[in-house]
């Protein structure tokens, strides 16, 4: 043999004693029926598989709030479902309106271009929601075939609260509505038959509280026929929603799915579908009402402000003679608590996606994160903070 086995050690030499808690923008913890639907492999194709598949359409649907779109799974991250949503709906030429608020919205702009799309821009203030007027007024100037925008943009913890008006008015111009709900689905409204949404895309190891590389989207009927219809060759072939559908719905071969995962998502489907969407909205509204007013009691600044503030995932300032990496590495080290840092802003990101609204979760994350804080110098109030998270938690109410 030319090229001897490597030296390794056991995974458990690489990771922690103890499993940290994940705090930050995803991947997000995973309840332990998730958990255990994860370890196991079945046949990918077959009677079994079948049924799983179906029950998975079915409570995407509920999640989605549709009932007659085209639902669709990829093996690969969220950003492979943006892809082949994006993919399948723009060929070269058509003109796609790209409404931008950062990082993630930027890349299905991005995504766009690399089709062939004539993409036009829409940037948004920082830190602002798109207007509904101002989408009108590019809607109107451009015509575009397809719009592309994000309900949350986890990136600045930016929500575009506007979405329903901004979507139903591109639906009544016959522009197709491609939404990132990556981070938002499950945590917050989102009806894609009433908004007029044409395609909707998410992935697992945010809202659903799945794992992450299994994702799912879905396709209005109008922008089902746009695909079945379109001439232009797909260049991806594992992005192929017309080749997909032979798997999702025709109980045939695409390529092997991601049994374990698929399965996986189903548990944490159900789940939801047992929650219910109003209670979990409720869930994740609360507990991330409460973290927010327990930062802002701490003397802290929140990044956003509350009209275009996204609840999934909040955005924290830090303060000045303090490192967010140091705040970072204490909590991890000292306290078992993740969070995130973010792209190129000074601020900390605390999640709150399915599993990590829950009271066990956010009160050990507060208390981390202003611990940590004054470890570094950071002159915080935590005793206040965690009074005040303690008060909203109570009080129970959302305002
Ligand atoms: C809003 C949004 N869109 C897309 C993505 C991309 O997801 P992934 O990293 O799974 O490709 C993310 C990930 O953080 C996200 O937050």
């Amino acid at each position: 043999m030319r090229h001897p086995p490597p030296s390794v050690v056991p995974l458990d030499r690489i990771l922690p004693d103890e499993p940290l808690l994940m705090m930050g923008a995803g991947p997000v913890p995973i309840p332990a029926k998730v958990a255990h639907a994860n370890s196991i492999i079945i046949n990918h194709l077959g009677d079994t598989m079948n049924r799983v598949v179906e029950q998975v359409k079915a409570m995407t649907r509920y999640v989605f709030q549709t009932n007659n779109a085209q639902i669709l799974g990829v093996a690969g991250p969220a950003s492979a479902a943006m892809e082949m949503a994006v993919c399948n709906l723009v060929e070269p030429g058509t003109k796609v309106l790209a409404v931008i608020n950062g990082y993630f919205s930027r890349r299905l702009a991005e995504m766009a271009r690399r089709c062939g799309g004539d993409v036009v821009i829409l940037e948004i203030e920082d830190g602002c929601t798109a207007m509904p007027e101002q989408v009108m007024a590019a809607l109107h100037r451009e015509a575009p075939t397809v719009m592309t925008i994000v309900q949350g943009e986890t990136s600045n913890t930016v929500w575009n609260r506007y979405l329903p008006e901004i979507s139903l008015a591109a639906h009544e111009m016959d522009c197709l509505v491609v939404v990132d709900a990556v981070c938002t689905l499950s945590t917050m409204r989102f009806d894609m038959d009433e908004w007029g949404v044409d395609a909707v895309i998410t992935g697992g190891q945010k809202g659903l509280s799945s794992i992450p590389g299994v994702s799912l989207l879905g396709f209005s009927e109008s922008a089902w026929k746009r695909i079945e219809r379109r001439n232009a060759p797909m260049a991806h072939w594992c992005l192929d929603a017309r080749l997909a559908d032979q798997f999702w719905n025709k109980n045939s071969y695409h390529y092997t799915a991601p049994v374990s995962g698929i399965l996986a998502l189903h548990e944490a489907l159900r789940l939801i579908c047992t929650e219910t969407l109003p209670a979990r909205f409720h869930r994740h509204e609360l507990s991330s009402k409460a973290l927010q007013g327990g930062l802002q009691a701490m003397g802290l600044e929140l990044l956003v402000q509350p009209v275009a503030r996204l609840n999934s995932v909040v955005g924290i300032q830090i303060p000045d003679g303090v490192s967010g990496d140091e705040v970072r590495r204490h909590m991890s080290q000292v306290y078992k608590v993740e969070i995130a840092g973010a792209f190129g802003l000074n601020i900390l990101r605390i999640g709150q996606m399915g599993e990590q609204c829950r009271a066990h979760a956010i009160f050990r994350a507060l208390h981390a994160f202003g611990s940590s804080m004054v470890a570094n110098g950071g002159r915080v109030d935590l005793p206040a903070g965690v009074a005040e998270l303690e008060r909203i938690l109570a009080d129970g109410q959302v305002t």
